[in-house]
């Protein structure tokens, strides 16, 4: 995936596009480009392998237009190189175009475009753009009508922004399947993959629609569809603060989002609980109790973090309302033409809202007329709008890659699902009471567990150097595990490996040794003898055992310990996860790693 800016109005565009990249590089940052209409006719063009500030070191103070476009790259077609970043031009250098997305058919248009003389310089599939637009631009034709004669021909996905330099007045915008938010702005209209490039500039905003097209100019768009009708579409304003998109005195993003929980958390709560009923309104569901009542199954779909989240997600919807409740990896799920039941309740999970394997599972389900609900961050986003209703979690944006808050946000949104599941249900009033105060109590327990930053840095030190680790927990553990091994391994690169507890001695027992180090989840609950026995075997092969536990184990099962506080035990698991963001997150450091931008990952994942 990548990111995409564009200016139109009356300063330079350069300074924008440049802090607007890198607001949106935590969707790529492969490699980075922009490009100005002059002043003095023709377009400047800079573009690099590497970072935004890459490319802010090689742009010249000339560089000066009052219209430009800007991308930030994430390789799919061709590797990270000066050529293949974006934007890409036409033979006379005329038409540019930066480009989120996938073009299908792009090597039978290359070739239809090359035998009629196109010259191509990269291997991207969306210098075809460019060459197919400049081929629809004959003397006197409007830029949007070119773009949209273009599109016409294009079989993929794509946000897409374009500049002429023959018509410097506009910047020509498209959407399908890749987000383009319009800024509007007084006397300047700014255009973005998100609103975080925005938010400094306007709260005014307009998202644009699949198959919708804008012509931006520095007085104001115009919005229509790829047969030219016009759509009528009302500015909304952005909520978001901007300094959620600063790292606000931390030293990375991560580490902000990951102190950021007690208020996020505060946040997917606020006004969702009734104390009078013992329950949780969610007003974006669209059903009501009797509807609620004919749902015989619970299906949970999400893809990597998302995916771990839901398992927690249908653990509770299980416990708590005994509805059988399943997660499964999106991106399995929509190639294995799956059954869909009338009575079962599809749930999509995505914390950007935009992950393709998600979408295209959620779009799957409906064609078969399935029902779908969304639980997600992105208010907006492509997955909303397409889910029949669902849960905005208001976590906040979040900008590092890897997931923190939005995880916990998404758990504690099952929470108050299956809360209201259970209470529509067989769920008691006191059972439910249970739960409510358990969920009114985890901001400060929270709060509690981040407060021990310091000595959990301490540990991470300890256990950074080792070749790989494995993260065990047993039934409401096991998927604390899962997210646990996944959040070290990406951010960290230290191997890491999940089991459920009860399988380490059908296998993974034959790796225990010095080297490599167990995490191990032992919540004080009904299975916590069987946790400890898991102990007892580890050390008896000389395995070093890190216990994130409710009571400190005896010092022959566990070498460290990192205490947390209990909560209701169905509430357990999202306490648990909190001080393996922080072991992760301080092993990355201790590792040097650039965390908020691991190698080889991009925060959403846009194409197949
Ligand atoms: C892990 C992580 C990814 C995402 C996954 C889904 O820290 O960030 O595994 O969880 O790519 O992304 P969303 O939630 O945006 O659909």
């Amino acid at each position: 995936m990548c990111g995409i800016v564009a200016y139109i109005g009356p300063k330079d565009a350069t300074p924008f596009l440049l802090e607007g990249l890198a607001r949106l590089e935590y969707r790529g940052y492969d490699s980075a480009g922009v490009a100005v209409a002059g002043r003095t006719g023709g377009l400047k063009v800079r573009k690099v392998k590497g970072r935004v500030a890459d490319l802010a070191a090689v742009v010249p103070a000339r560089f000066k237009g009052g219209t430009g476009i800007g991308h930030t790259r994430w390789a799919t077609h061709g590797v990270p190189s000066d050529a293949n970043a974006h934007p890409h031009l036409d033979n006379a250098e005329r038409i540019a175009v930066v480009h989120n997305g996938i073009i299908e058919n792009a090597d039978e248009l290359r070739a239809r475009l090359a035998a009629d003389g196109a010259v191509f310089r990269s291997e991207t599939d969306t210098e075809v753009l460019a060459h197919l637009i400049a081929a629809h631009t004959a003397e006197g034709t409007e830029l949007e009508d070119a773009v949209r004669a273009a599109l016409g021909k294009v079989v993929g996905t794509y946000g897409i922004a374009v500049l002429d330099a023959e018509q410097p007045d506009r910047i020509v915008v498209a959407r399908n399947g890749s987000p383009i938010v319009l800024g509007i702005g007084e006397k300047e209209m700014f255009a973005a993959s998100d609103v975080s490039a925005l938010v400094r500039y306007t709260r005014q905003v307009v998202h644009l629609e699949d198959g919708e097209l804008a012509t931006v100019r520095a007085d104001g768009f115009r919005t229509f569809t790829e047969d030219a009708r016009t759509t009528h579409r009302q500015p909304s304003t952005v909520d978001w603060e901007i300094d959620s998109y600063d790292t606000g005195g931390y030293e990375h993003f991560l580490l902000k989002e990951i102190h950021e929980q007690p208020g996020s958390v505060e946040r997917t709560l606020s006004g969702r609980l009734d104390e009078r009923f013992a329950t949780a309104h969610l007003g974006g569901l669209n059903l009501d109790a009797r509807e609620l009542r004919e749902i015989r199954r619970v299906k949970i779909l999400g893809c990597g973090s998302a995916y771990y989240a839901g398992e927690m997600g249908a653990q509770l919807i299980e416990e708590l309302s005994r509805i059988p409740a399943h997660s499964e990896p999106a991106s399995e799920f929509r190639y294995r033409n799956p059954v869909i039941e009338a009575d079962t309740l599809y749930v999509a999970v995505s914390q950007s809202g935009e992950t393709y394997d998600t979408l295209a599972a959620v779009q799957e389900i409906k064609r078969k007329g399935g029902r779908v609900l969304g639980v997600v961050n992105t208010v907006g986003s492509a997955i909303a709008r397409e889910c029949d209703g669902g849960i905005y979690l208001h976590a906040g944006p979040e900008i590092s890659v890897a997931s923190t808050k939005a995880f916990t946000s998404t758990v504690v949104a099952f929470a108050l699902l299956a809360l209201h599941f259970g209470r529509i249900h067989d769920l008691s009033p006191a059972d439910g009471r249970r739960i409510v105060a358990g969920l009114k109590a985890l901001p400060d327990q929270i709060r509690e567990i981040l407060a021990q930053g310091d000595g959990i840095a301490e540990l991470a030190a300890e256990y950074a150097e080792s070749e790989g680790m494995m993260f065990i927990g047993r039934v409401r553990g096991y998927p604390v595990a899962r997210e646990g091994a996944q959040k070290l391994k990406e951010i960290s690169y230290v191997h890491a490996e999940a089991y459920p507890a009860s399988e380490l001695k059908h296998g993974p027992l034959a790796l225990i040794s010095p080297e490599l180090p167990t995490v191990a989840l032992v919540p004080d609950d009904e299975l916590l003898d069987k946790n400890l026995t898991t102990l007892g075997e580890i050390k008896a092969r000389s395995g070093r055992v890190l216990a994130i536990a409710h009571r400190r184990p005896d010092a022959k099962l566990a070498d460290h310990c990192v205490l947390v506080p209990k909560s209701e035990p169905e509430l357990d698991p999202l306490l648990l996860n909190i001080p393996l963001q922080l072991l992760a997150y301080h092993a990355a450091v201790e590792l040097k790693r650039d965390v908020d931008k691991p190698r080889n990952l991009a925060k959403s994942v846009t194409v197949e």
